[in-house]
């Protein structure tokens, strides 16, 4: 039985229309609709593919599929957000890769990856809708990975389990549509806790739930300066810390501590020595976050926040001057209350803020006042709830039933 998705988090509006185009466009009402996250990294950056330490949670913005099973092999997608642009594949022909727009390569991607693993399936008429920003560092497209993963799984019983929904999502986001990620986005997405963060292991794929403390929002701040080159410096990165790894002679950069940093780091690169440390030393950021947050010390943890944003503008060089200008905007409303830091894979995107509840509105009106003012663009403000991973949206609310 899969969890159930808690209702009053989801916008039964994007519900609506999900069903609405399902119904006028196959003819009848959808028999399942699954809903999978996005999410916010509080703490812990580019260490999850060094086999480190993350803590995310889940927010309450989803990517939202409806669909039925079908008795062929046809997949036929409808994607309302890109104007109800259509795509359609035989499971049992080759599945290609789509060079001239890259929405289908994430499901076509997904299928290819269940079917490699074994599993078996017909077909399904689906159609999918979401409401996270796009393009902005809070993984839409992990979550429309985990809800095409998720839709088999309810559709055919498939008797797969969440670590194996996030794997398989993270293969297709690897090997079909190209980018080397972590396992990070796909795994909060499917875990996910409501009112909580989730430590998460990424060598393990153990995942510890952290409750958030009382009275504290997770407010996300979008820079929107459009993200350039990330794909291309995200591998540069994954790349360079491989090659600090192989000069410690350790499997990852987790298994290195500052110590042996300290006493081997002046033979090493002098680029690669500044990526090591940062990956070092944001792991150990990480695991004390986790503390401190169990804790409720929201000023301890701020200072972590602090440093992380610092490691990421100078040792993994990986923030603009757009985002480090709204840190700094944010960081003078809140004080030491909370924290706030670039989130993300980097190079634009949102900054993530954790503050008691009662600096929300001060914190909205620094950015107001201040960011577009500094830098010519505007910003867009989210204030968020961690909320449930993957799972079938049942009871569906009077209003969104068709
Ligand atoms: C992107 C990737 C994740 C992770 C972050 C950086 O979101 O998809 O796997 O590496 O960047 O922490």
């Amino acid at each position: 039985m899969t969890k159930k998705a808690n209702q009053s988090l989801i916008d039964t509006a994007l519900v609506e229309r999900v069903q609405q185009t399902f119904a006028s466009s196959y003819g009848h009402a959808p028999t399942h609709l699954v809903q999978a996250p996005g999410r916010v990294n509080l703490i812990g950056e580019h260490t999850d593919y060094n086999g480190g330490f993350v803590l995310p949670c889940a927010i309450n913005y989803q990517t939202i599929v409806a669909s039925t099973a079908r008795k062929d092999n046809l997949i036929r997608i409808i994607a309302v957000d890109y104007d109800n642009q259509t795509d359609e594949f035989d499971l049992s022909q080759e599945i290609a890769f789509q060079h001239d727009r890259m929405w289908p390569n994430y499901i076509r991607g997904v299928v290819v990856g269940l079917l490699s693993r074994g599993w078996s399936f017909a077909g399904a008429d689906l159609v999918v809708s979401g409401n996270i920003p796009q393009g902005a560092g809070l993984s839409s497209s992990a979550a429309l990975e985990v809800a095409i993963g998720q839709t088999f799984k309810e559709l055919y019983d498939l008797a797969i389990n969440g670590v194996d929904i996030a794997l398989n999502a993270q293969q297709a986001e690897n090997d079909f549509v190209g980018c080397n990620s972590g396992i990070m986005d796909q795994m909060i997405s499917v875990k996910g806790e409501q009112g909580s963060a989730l430590m998460l292991d990424c060598r393990s794929l153990e995942a510890q739930s952290v409750a958030m403390p009382n009275n504290t929002a997770v407010v996300i701040v979008n820079s929107n300066k459009k993200r350039g080159l990330v794909d291309s410096e995200y591998n540069v990165r994954r790349f360079q810390c491989e090659q600090s790894a192989a000069f410690f002679k350790v499997p990852a950069l987790r298994d290195v501590t500052l110590d042996m940093f300290e006493s081997k780091s002046a033979e090493l690169d002098s680029v690669l020595a500044k990526r090591a440390h940062h990956v070092i030393t944001e792991n150990h950021r990480t695991q004390l976050a986790a503390e401190l947050l169990r804790q409720g010390d929201l000023v301890q943890m701020g200072q972590l926040m602090a440093e992380s944003h610092h490691s990421m503008r100078y040792d993994f060089e990986i923030t603009v001057p757009e985002i480090d200008i709204l840190v700094e905007i944010i960081k003078s409303a809140i004080g030491d209350r909370g924290g706030v830091r670039m989130t993300g894979g980097g190079f634009g995107g949102c900054v993530v803020s954790l503050i008691p509840a009662d600096l929300v509105d001060a914190v909205k009106g620094a950015v107001e006042e201040h960011y577009q003012q500094q830098t010519g663009l505007e910003a867009s403000i989210y204030v968020c709830q961690a909320s449930g991973g993957a799972g079938l949206i049942q009871d569906i609310p009077a209003s969104a039933r068709l």
